[in-house]
């Protein structure tokens, strides 16, 4: 038998309103998962979010494996233990491509991971020539050469870790732009030419820092290319696991409270910059990293 509980609303809205708000946690090493932050508050605007960044830690990119597993392992029982996400996005490819299985094993929360899109590089290449622009952690992983192996045997693959870009995109977003003799020299590596005359024309950006830069990439940039970003599939991963969004449109000015592991870097321009990302309230729970 259907009851309607309020005048005019249909049981499947009923039963929508009734469904408690998920939360979302989206954890980086730094200020990059910002980028898939934006995407899934596009997805999914009912939720209530937390942005934790370990900026203690930052950057992951010249962790060692086993540190970085023990560090993400410690930091995200604090963050589960705090926040009780129903849901967390690992928005770093850098952990992703390490630290999901032992963080699978050890919590029984759901783990939304970023991994390298060689996928869609391969795709939507016509020349056959891709590369992945990455932190030096994330290239050097046996995830990302299985992931090559699997998908991109087809097509010639240049590797790129770039030692600096991610704090470079951390300081633009500080309001200390970097200069464009430094990103270009950063992105050089990118652009190859084969003896064929085949050139590069997909750059997968395999670090959720790098979209931050993406309009100075494409500034810079000595030919146009496609500049892949996996976060619009991460948000499309995460409305698969949570579902549909009980109400739209997304509001950029909703509140995400962002957990903060250190918390030196928070300047005021900074501040403004998060504000505008609707990271309004700031907690810092110190954890300072120990490097064995
Ligand atoms: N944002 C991170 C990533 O996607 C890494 C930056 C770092 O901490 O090195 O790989």
């Amino acid at each position: 038998m259907r009851i309607d509980l309020m005048a005019g609303a249909t049981t499947a809205s009923v039963a929508r309103d009734l469904t408690p708000v998920p939360t979302i946690l989206v954890f980086d090493s730094g200020l990059g998962g910002l980028t898939v932050l934006e995407q899934v508050r596009r997805a999914r605007p009912d939720a209530t979010y937390v942005y934790a960044a370990d900026d203690a830690a930052f950057p992951y990119g010249r962790l060692s494996e086993a540190t970085l597993v023990d560090r993400v392992l410690v930091v995200m029982e604090r963050l589960l233990a705090v926040h009780a996400p129903d849901l967390v996005v690992v928005a770093c490819n850098t952990a992703s491509t390490l630290v999901l299985p032992a963080l699978r094993q050890r919590f029984a929360t759901p783990f939304v991971g970023v991994v390298p899109p060689i996928k869609p590089a391969t795709e939507a290449t016509r020349s056959r020539v891709i590369t992945l622009l990455a932190t030096p952690g994330t290239v050097a992983r046996a995830y990302t050469h299985e992931l090559i192996e699997t998908y991109a045997g087809a097509c010639d693959v240049t590797l790129v870790g770039a030692p600096n870009l991610a704090g470079f995109a951390e300081a633009e977003l500080a309001g200390l732009p970097i200069d464009d003799a430094a990103l270009a020299a950063e992105i050089a590596p990118c652009f190859v030419t084969l003896d064929d005359g085949r050139r590069t024309d997909v750059v997968c950006l395999a670090c959720t820092h790098y979209p931050l830069l993406l309009a100075r990439f494409q500034a810079l940039a000595p030919w146009p290319v496609t500049w892949i970003d996996p976060a619009p599939a991460i948000a499309r991963r995460v409305t698969q696991l949570l579902g549909p969004a009980s109400r739209l449109p997304f509001d950029r000015e909703a509140p995400v409270l962002g957990a903060f592991t250190g918390g030196s870097g928070l300047t005021g321009p900074l501040r403004h910059s998060l504000a505008l990302r609707g990271v309004l309230e700031i907690a810092v729970e110190s954890m300072p990293l120990s490097l064995q």
